[in-house]
């Protein structure tokens, strides 16, 4: 028996992790669930984006699922405290092309590995004088962590090129750090091949030929922009899942946010939270299950009878996690 932390969030978050936990209850598993929770709703109620309550829960869980949260005006992002709260120190966010779903190309595979507990997602802007200013802190201990797990996972994965995405001819002394840390650690992985591009550069051969990149590795915000361009790759945020890994946690979360313009109307893409609860099952070592559950995705999508508008079709958020659940 798993215990499971189930934090939907706002807007569409709620609706994707009604198909996780639909698909949840219908397989050969035993779990708990626990609710806690986070966002703006959560803030108009209780006056914090993040509540110690929910906190307690995720760290007492064996996984946390975590659907979408909407931005708060002037309040912390309760997924990035939450991240850092449980020490999830990687992201891992892979993209993947899928037979029956409108794409730029048929063979992406890319495990994108971002940094998740540092860089400009520090939180802390603030005033002198005239100017603004955002912090932007890179250690030398966090890089040489994440450079570890993008090699341990290219490993995992039987890839063997590690891509490190930077922009160290203007950062020169921070991602300087970076890049540094990555050739580092990478001494210890020789069979495996080492590349590192600058961050604009790197964008544009995720377009133009992303099937040279097996795993990139990068800084908090280029994994996070990196990741939603290679989404966009593949066909857009309802496919893209990940996982936040740490030493004693795993938070597991579709990349995509509370997607205001269509939210309430039950027309999400399911996939995104239905991939990242086969990475949690991963995690918890349900090989099996969780593979069960991929390909169950990749069956669905293949025959393209349901899919919501975002592929094309006209079927529900439900209708499609049904249909998932069908095949398996
Ligand atoms: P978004 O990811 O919510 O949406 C971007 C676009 O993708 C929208 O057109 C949306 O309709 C579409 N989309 C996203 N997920 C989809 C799905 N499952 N099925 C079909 N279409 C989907 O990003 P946006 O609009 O920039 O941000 C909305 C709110 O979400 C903001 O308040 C933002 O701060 C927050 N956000 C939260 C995140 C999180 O909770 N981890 C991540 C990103 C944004
Ligand atoms: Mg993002």
């Amino acid at each position: 028996m798993y215990n499971i932390s189930i934090i939907a969030g706002d807007g569409i978050g709620r609706e994707v992790m009604e198909a996780a936990e639909y698909l949840l209850d219908n397989i050969n598993l035993e779990f708990k669930f626990r609710y806690g929770e986070a966002g703006y709703d959560c803030y108009q109620k209780n006056g914090t984006t993040l509540p110690e309550e929910t906190i307690k829960i995720a760290k007492k869980s064996d996984a946390v699922l975590f659907g979408a949260n909407t931005s708060t005006p002037g309040q912390p992002s309760p997924i990035i405290n939450l991240r850092k709260e449980l020490d999830t120190y990687a992201n891992l966010r892979p993209i993947k092309s899928y037979k029956g779903v409108k794409s730029l190309y048929d063979d992406v595979d890319i495990l994108i590995v971002r940094e998740n507990t540092e860089g400009l997602y520090s939180q802390k802007e603030y005033e002198r004088e005239d100017s603004v200013i955002a912090e932007r802190i890179i250690t030398k201990k966090a890089s040489e962590r994440i450079s570890e797990i993008a090699f341990k996972q290219c490993i995992d994965l039987e890839k063997n090129k590690v891509t490190c995405v930077h922009k160290s001819n203007v950062l020169k002394k921070t991602d300087g750090v970076f890049k540094e840390s990555f050739y580092k650690i990478g001494e210890k992985y020789p069979e495996i091949e080492k590349n590192d591009f600058y961050v604009d550069a790197a964008a544009m051969y995720m377009v133009s030929q992303p099937q040279e990149y097996q795993v990139i590795v990068a800084s908090n915000l280029f994994g996070d922009i990196l990741s939603d361009e290679g989404a966009g790759l593949v066909g857009g945020l309802g496919l893209a899942p990940s996982g936040n890994i740490g030493d004693k946690h795993g938070l597991f979360e579709p990349v995509h946010g509370s997607a205001p313009d269509i939210a309430g109307r039950n027309i999400a893409n399911p996939c995104s939270m239905i991939l990242s609860v086969a990475m949690m099952l991963d995690y918890l070592k349900e090989f099996e299950i969780s593979n069960n559950v991929k390909d169950a995705v990749a069956k669905t999508l293949a025959k393209g009878e349901v899919k919501t508008p975002d592929l094309g079709g006209n079927a529900s958020t439900m209708e499609m996690a049904k249909a998932i659940v069908g095949e398996m």
